[in-house]
C-alpha cells in the first residue's frame, strides 16, 4: 500500500512539474532553442522538440560532465545551473513539443 501511495504522489508531482517546465523552458531555453524547441540552437544543435525525456536528461547531464558536440561550452553553464527536478520538468515540457 505504501508503495502505491508513493507512486500516486510522484505522478501528481510530475504533472505539477510539467507546468513549471514550460516556464523554465521559456526563461532559460527559448532564446536559443526557439518556439517549442523547433529551432537548431545557434544553428548548431539538433532540433530537440519531441525527444524522449530520458534522452534530453541524458544529453543535458552529459554537458554537465563535459560531454557534447562542438558547441558544448554553450550548454555547460546552462546545464550546470539546472537542478535535477528542473531538468526533469523542462525535459518533460520539451518532450511534449511536437
Ligand atoms: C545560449 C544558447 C542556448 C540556450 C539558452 C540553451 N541551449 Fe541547449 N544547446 C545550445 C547549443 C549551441 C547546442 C549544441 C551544443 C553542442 O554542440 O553539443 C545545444 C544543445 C542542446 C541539447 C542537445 C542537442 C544536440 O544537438 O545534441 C539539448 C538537449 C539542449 N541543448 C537542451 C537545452 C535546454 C533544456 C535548455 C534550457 C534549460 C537549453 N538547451 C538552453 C544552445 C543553447
Amino acid at each position: 500500500m505504501k508503495k502505491v501511495a508513493c507512486m500516486l504522489i510522484s505522478v501528481a508531482a510530475v504533472s505539477l512539474m510539467a507546468a513549471d517546465g514550460e516556464a523554465i523552458y521559456k526563461s532559460k531555453c527559448f532564446s536559443c532553442h526557439g518556439d517549442k524547441a523547433s529551432k537548431a540552437a545557434l544553428n548548431k544543435s539538433q532540433i530537440i522538440a519531441g525527444w524522449d525525456v530520458s534522452k534530453i536528461v541524458g544529453s543535458v547531464n552529459g554537458y554537465k560532465n563535459g560531454e557534447g558536440g562542438p558547441m558544448k561550452n554553450v550548454m555547460k553553464p546552462i546545464a550546470t545551473a539546472l537542478s535535477d527536478d528542473d531538468l526533469k520538468a523542462v525535459a518533460t515540457a520539451i518532450a511534449s513539443y511536437k
